[in-house]
């Protein structure tokens, strides 16, 4: 997947979206919460249907953390009914429409109406080569590495990894998904400037781009806007421009 490199210039090949706010939107029309969520899937299909449109290779959707089981049951509830009445109603078209469906997370707990929509949506699209869509669903950033530092200690405890050999190559390997590239660009809506545990691994070089929309209300417009923005920054992972080296 990685090696494939195909997304057009200047769009990002990966894009990894914070969609925060649904609970503020339906606050602000004196709507429950969960119709906040519930419109926020609207917005989910616009931006999968326009990520296919740009060429992006891959589209992580933070759905769910691990500290959103905070929340009142009633909430939770609703919004884990919703992620497995969307996986099994979307699932046609996303596979008609080339996407892989991959989850990122700790599915093991959920329950097992659930598992089972989420389990046939990655199995009916695992060929599919358009755009890889990965969920975050029950998804903790320190929970995700902790869960690699287990199945490293289990290894290296068995003789088959020798400690010495792990890099952070290796260490990505055993992350939820070392089959994508890092998100070039990370989007956070309704203005919180802060990442919540999200691909803690991952974004040590990402873009940030944060608007004070709230996701039910973010439109295609938004994510050109984040788009065109990423393509004007000049990305440096600690070096100087090639120009600047001339006269250090
Ligand atoms: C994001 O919207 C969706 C989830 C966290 C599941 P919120 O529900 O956090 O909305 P706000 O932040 O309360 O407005
Ligand atoms: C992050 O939003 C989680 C998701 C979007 C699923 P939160 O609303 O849970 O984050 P905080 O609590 O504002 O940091
Ligand atoms: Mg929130």
């Amino acid at each position: 997947m990685s090696a494939l490199n195909r997304t057009p210039e200047g769009i990002p090949r990966h894009i990894a979206i914070i969609m925060d706010g649904n609970g503020r939107w339906a606050k602000q029309r004196g709507m429950p919460r969960i119709a906040g969520h519930r419109q926020g899937y609207k917005t989910v299909r616009r931006i999968v249907q326009q990520s296919l449109d740009l060429g992006v290779e891959a589209l992580t959707l933070y759905t769910f953390s691990v500290e959103n089981w905070k929340r009142p049951s009633e909430e939770t509830g609703a919004i884990m009914r919703l992620i497995g009445m969307a996986a099994r109603r979307e699932l046609a078209n996303l596979h008609r429409n080339g996407v892989r469906i991959i989850i990122s997370g700790r599915l093991n707990t959920l329950s097992q109406e659930i598992r089972r929509a989420l389990d046939q949506a990655m199995t009916v699209t695992r060929e599919n080569q358009r755009l890889v869509l990965n969920l975050a669903i029950n998804y903790g950033g320190r929970a995700e590495i902790v869960d690699a530092a287990r199945r490293i200690a289990a290894l290296v405890r068995e003789g088959k990894l020798d400690p010495q050999e792990i890099d952070e190559e290796t260490f990505s390997g055993y992350l939820y998904t070392p089959e994508l590239p890092d998100p070039d660009l990370l989007i956070r809506t309704s203005g919180e400037l802060r990442v919540s545990n999200f691909l803690l691994w991952q974004i040590a070089y990402t873009e940030i781009w944060v608007t004070p929309v709230l996701w039910p209300d973010f439109r295609e417009s938004h994510l050109l806007e984040a788009v065109e923005d990423y393509a004007r920054r000049q990305r440096k992972f600690g070096d100087i421009p090639q120009e600047s080296k001339a006269s250090v």
